[in-house]
Order: structure tokens, then sequence, then C-alpha cells
């Protein structure tokens, strides 16, 4: 992904290996600061997926893979390895697929340092084929919504839901993007904008609570979001928001795209009722940036992620092609 500091343009991806560590750009620093952070042990890998340094299915998904390839380096049990990174966040389907593929191949006696570059390498070019079949469905002139971040920080490269719009915008469609805050991460405001900035891609951070306002103004002419895991029904779970944008969009008859690779399909799981969702820290919503916005002795509640019911979606966008929701089943 292009990052501009300064004068400077570098184009580097969310999150790598190197020898005995992981390098992550630290994603809770943006955008007021660009900082690496370097995981050189498992505690400090599991601490970066718990506490958000990286985030968005895929790049967690990669980030439990580069663990297990630490984990292999450095002489640590793999079993325990593996629990300790299942342990850290339990929505995002990636996590659970990366260190499954990382044990499978470590029983076939592969070198998971090549593994797991090989994981982050696939990743990668599935969002750009998402991007490819998904920028089809974005005519010149169209504004697009969008709900937290879905782009490259979220996948490596590329992104998931902003894939389309970099390749449509690549190709010279003239696009707009509305971009949801994302509260009380601030995910869209922070990242999201930070990431469209950087490619020069038009649009517009806006309160979550506005959507709803645009799309009834007709401003809005496709939802694209991603997914962080995806039930066998069509169900799927992904940022806390994401069910309210649907239903806005159905009722104001706007399409609503969910674009995902095959690592996001769940196919143990049968539908939105079986997806764990993560509780986080009632501090996320009390605080904005270090300022308490609630009165002292106030609860909170914070579901991390919400289900959006399969009717809800026109098709999911993967790296194979659009896929209705009704057709998920024959292919996995
Ligand atoms: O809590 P986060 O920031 O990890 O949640 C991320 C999302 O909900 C994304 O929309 C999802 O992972 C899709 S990322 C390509």
């Amino acid at each position: 992904m292009k990052v501009r500091s300064g004068r400077r343009t570098r184009d580097i991806p969310a999150l790598w290996y190197e020898p005995r560590k992981v390098v992550f750009i630290d994603q809770r620093l943006l955008p007021a600061t660009f900082r690496l952070y370097e995981a050189r042990s498992l505690r400090q890998l599991a601490f970066a997926i718990k506490e958000m340094v990286v985030r968005g299915a895929p790049a967690i998904g990669a980030a439990a893979a580069f663990g297990m390839a630490l984990a292999q380096e450095t002489g640590a049990d793999l079993g325990k390895a593996a629990e300790l990174i299942r342990g850290t966040r339990p929505t995002a389907y990636d996590l659970f697929y990366g260190v499954e593929c990382m044990l499978k191949a470590a029983s076939e006696g592969k070198d998971l340092r090549e593994a797991s570059r090989a994981y982050a390498e696939d990743i990668v070019g599935q969002c750009h084929r998402i991007g490819i079949h998904g920028a089809r469905l974005i005519q010149s002139g169209n504004g697009v919504l969008t709900h937290c971040n879905a782009g490259a920080l979220a996948t490596i490269d590329w992104g998931t839901a902003l894939a389309p719009i970099r390749v449509a915008h690549n190709a010279g469609k003239k696009l707009f993007v509305f971009v949801d805050e994302t509260r009380p991460r601030l995910q869209g405001a922070r990242l999201t904008s930070w990431e469209l900035q950087n490619e020069g891609i038009p649009h517009a951070v806006i309160a979550d609570n506005a959507a709803g306002h645009f799309m009834a103004r007709h401003e809005v002419d496709l939802c694209i979001v991603g997914a962080d895991r995806i039930a066998v029904s069509g169900d799927f779970a992904n940022k806390i928001g994401t069910y309210e944008k649907a239903v806005l969009a159905k009722e104001n008859g706007i399409p609503f795209y969910v674009a995902a690779p095959a690592s996001t399909f769940d196919r143990r799981t049968r539908d939105g009722r079986g997806i764990p969702i993560e509780e986080r820290s009632e501090n996320e919503v009390h605080l904005v940036g270090r300022t308490r916005v609630t009165p002292r002795g106030a609860m909170a509640w914070n579901p991390a992620f919400d289900v959006t019911p399969a009717r809800y979606v026109t098709a999911f966008m993967t790296e194979k092609g659009l896929l209705p929701p009704a057709r998920i089943r024959d292919e996995l």
C-alpha cells in the first residue's frame, strides 16, 4: 500500500515476516504517527492481535500464520502457540484458518517461514482479484459507502471492500467514498480515510448515524463492506454497525456487497447464531481519544461485531467473482 510521509511515498505491506520477528504497521497510532511494531516473541504477537496493533480479518489471519512460523523458528511448542493465538480474538475466522493452515503445513514437514509467506502472498493475490471482479460494479460518478476499515491495513495489501474502489479509481473511474467513522475504535475515520488519502481517492468521513441521510438523498449508489466470518447460510459478522447499514440500504433500494476471500468463509458454522461475538473493554466506549465522554459510574457495552442476515446481502465479492448468498453452500 502507498504510505506518504512528508514528500516521500513508500509502498509497504501492513505486516511481514523477518528472521525471528514479525513486523507490523502499528495501527493504534495512525493517522497521527507512523511507527512499526516488532513482535519477537509469541507473547508480543498475541498482544499485537488482542490490542489491535494489527486488525482486520485477513491481516490477523496472516499474523496468526506468521506467529506459527515464529514459534517454529524459535523452537516453541506449536500446539501451545496455536492455543495462545486462537485465544486472542474470537470472531474473525481468518485467525483460526491461518493457524489451521500452518498446523497442516507443519505436519507435512514444511518450513513455516516459507509457508506463512506463501499464505500472505495468496491473501494479497485474492484481494487483488476481489478488486478486479468488484470494480466492474462501480460506474463513474458512483457514491460508494463503506464501514470500518477493510483496506490494505486489514489485509496486507489491496483490501477487501477497498480493493474494488482502488481498482476502479486506478482505471480512471470517478467515484466518491462515504466513510463511516466507525465508533468506538474509529477505524473508518482514522484508517480508511488515511488509506484513501494516500491513494488520492475522493472521500468524506461521515458520522456513523449519517448514513441513512445520504442514502435517502440518493447520494449512495452501492455499499461495500468486509466480513470477519461468513456462515454457510450467508449470514455474516462484521464490525458493529454493519447490520444497521445493511437494513438502511435495503430500505433505500441500494445494493449491499460483502467483499471477502475464501479464508473468511466458515464451512463449520451453519448460520449467524453460531458466530461468536467479541465483547471488548467498556473503556473503548467511555473514551474518545483520551477524553472520557460518559459520566463516572455509567455503564457501557461494547460488542465489537454484529451479524447481518443473508437476506440483506446482494452478493459476496470473492476472488472467484460474485457469489449470491444462496450459492455459498454449493461453493464451500
Ligand atoms: O475489530 P477490527 O478492526 O479487527 O474489525 C475489522 C472489521 O470488522 C473489518 O471490516 C473486517 O475484518 C473485514 S477486513 C478486510
